[in-house]
């Protein structure tokens, strides 16, 4: 219990990877802890993209405007896609697969990001999701929620202190 509290402590989002690629087991082993996750009613709706190119990765990071560029210099990202065929739960589905993508690599010592793809938009314009969409070649069905950047940390921020949590975002009982 207290160690998964202190696993929880250590993640934090980090955006700045040394050259390192990250070995072939702890990629699998992310991607075990998102299959891993609880979904509505079971459906499972998610689809992860991984991708290593450099190049890939590179037109990745400027799906959006600044909030994407850690791609560029990152070993990995794997997006994160949700079936609208398969459920209506998709969004809270996929969400919850990339927070324990995320943990999982924090507890491996990897540094990663959340990047929001959903409802953003790209620099052209357009969508951040149809930019991708180009990239990647994934199909219409498919909805792109959010891409987890991972490398090796260049460096490891701080954890988070408990008694720094917002307490006033708690209720007991009633409002
Ligand atoms: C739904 C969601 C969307 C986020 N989108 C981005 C993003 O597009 N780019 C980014 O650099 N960080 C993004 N983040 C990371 C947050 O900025 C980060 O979690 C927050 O500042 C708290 O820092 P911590 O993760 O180190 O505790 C996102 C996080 C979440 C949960």
């Amino acid at each position: 219990m207290a160690e998964l509290m202190e696993r929880m402590q250590h993640r934090r989002s980090v955006r700045a990877y040394t050259e390192d690629a990250i070995p072939e087991e702890q990629l699998r082993q992310i991607l075990q802890a998102g299959l891993l996750a609880p979904s509505g009613r079971g459906r499972r709706p998610w689809t992860f993209i991984v991708v290593r190119d450099r190049e890939t990765l590179r037109k990745m990071s400027q799906c959006r405007e600044g909030a994407a560029g850690m791609l560029a210099g990152a070993a990995a990202a794997i997006a994160v896609l949700g079936d609208t065929t398969k459920t209506d739960t998709y969004v809270e589905d996929c969400s919850i697969a990339l927070t324990q993508m995320h943990l999982m690599a924090s507890s491996l010592g990897l540094g990663s990001c959340w990047i929001q793809v959903r409802m953003r938009k790209a620099p052209d314009g357009g969508t951040a999701e149809a930019y991708l969409r180009d990239v990647l070649g994934f199909p219409e069905h498919l909805c792109l929620e959010a891409i987890l950047s991972l490398g090796v940390p260049a460096k490891q921020p701080e954890p988070h202190a408990l008694p720094d949590l917002a307490a006033e975002n708690v209720r007991w009982e009633k409002y």
